[in-house]
């Protein structure tokens, strides 16, 4: 549900990430690491994963891209340190991924961590480009474990003066772009993860967005905040009356094996509301495993 980033060249917030209750802490060693601090920021996060010892947080590292002259020595050093996965920012598509995922598999092999360990999320829509490739994540990698793309980079990339309208939705081009990445994603039968809200003191607003992100089919969203955390882990976890809803569309349909479409409170349900509810389970199912970890 929440990936919360930390800058990879400050070990307090690093330190302090782990423990808000975010699912996945991201160490960043791209935006938010300035040019002169990408060596120390490398070190720096490489020794923090290998000196965890054991948590119920994943840890990701967002890499610098594989056009910038950091990006080699991140990916060896990080993927040495093994952690649960990379994050890959400015992603051209399914082909880079299938590139990343060879690369990988030779470093895993020479630093013997278990091949396939190390996943991959990439951020799919950070160039002009990278907007027409969003069906080709599909088939690219096993590493994959979700698709997730972002809206500040892109607007610079374009020369967008705004990517927000005055009531703090996005304008027409990002909208667009999100929904290419919500269906790429679920194309690629991977979790689709909305990008961050950079305005993190506007909770309230926080909560409208995460809202309508799982409403549209994205199961997570990134974060910049520990503010942000717990109002994304509420919005993505399915509430008691969804649970309940869908064990009735599934025992309704477990009562009449022979039926294809049934009415439940006078509304039709049929597969698709089966397919749906069996979904909210799994989710609930696996949500309520992991707190119990
Ligand atoms: N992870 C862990 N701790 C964080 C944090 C984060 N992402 N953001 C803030 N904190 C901590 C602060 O260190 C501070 O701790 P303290 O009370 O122990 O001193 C506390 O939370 C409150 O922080 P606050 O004063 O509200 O914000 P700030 O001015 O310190 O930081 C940002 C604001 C935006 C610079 C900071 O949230 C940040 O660095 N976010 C991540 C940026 C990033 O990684 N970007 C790349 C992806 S887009
Ligand atoms: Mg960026």
């Amino acid at each position: 549900r929440s990936l919360l980033f930390a800058p990879g060249d400050d070990e307090k917030k690093m330190k302090k990430a782990g423990g808000i209750g975010a699912d996945s802490v991201i160490l960043d060693l791209e935006d938010s690491v300035s040019d002169s601090r990408k060596d120390l920021a490398r070190d720096l996060v490489c020794s923090f994963i290998e000196n965890i010892k054991s948590s119920c947080v994943e840890y990701y590292v967002r890499i610098n891209p594989v056009d910038s002259k950091h990006h080699h020595q991140d990916l060896e050093q990080v993927v040495a340190s093994s952690p649960a996965g990379i994050v890959l920012p400015k992603c051209s598509g399914g082909a880079e991924v299938k590139m990343i995922c060879q690369k990988i598999q030779e470093l895993e092999n020479k630093y013997s961590i278990a091949v396939g360990r190390t996943a991959i999320l990439p951020v799919a829509t950070e160039t002009a480009a990278a907007v027409f490739t969003l069906g080709t994540y599909a088939g690219a990698s096993m590493r994959t474990s979700g698709l997730t793309w972002g809206a500040e980079d892109l607007g610079a990339a374009v020369g967008a003066s705004v990517n927000l309208n005055s009531d703090k939705s996005w304008t027409s081009p990002y909208e667009m772009v999100r929904a290419l990445c919500l269906f790429g994603a679920h194309a690629a039968e991977v979790p689709a993860i909305d990008t961050v809200m950079a305005d993190f003191r506007d909770l309230a607003q926080l909560r409208i967005v995460c809202d309508k992100a799982r409403q549209d089919g994205f199961t997570g969203k990134m974060a910049i905040h520990p503010a942000q955390v717990e109002i994304i882990n509420n919005a993505f976890t399915p509430s008691e009356n969804e649970v309940a809803h869908a064990q009735r569309v599934l025992e309704a349909f477990n009562s009449n094996p022979e039926a294809g479409t049934l009415q439940l409170d006078g509304k039709m349900i049929d597969k698709p509301h089966i397919v749906q509810s069996q979904r909210i389970i799994k989710l609930a199912e696996s949500i309520a495993a992991k707190s119990e970890n």
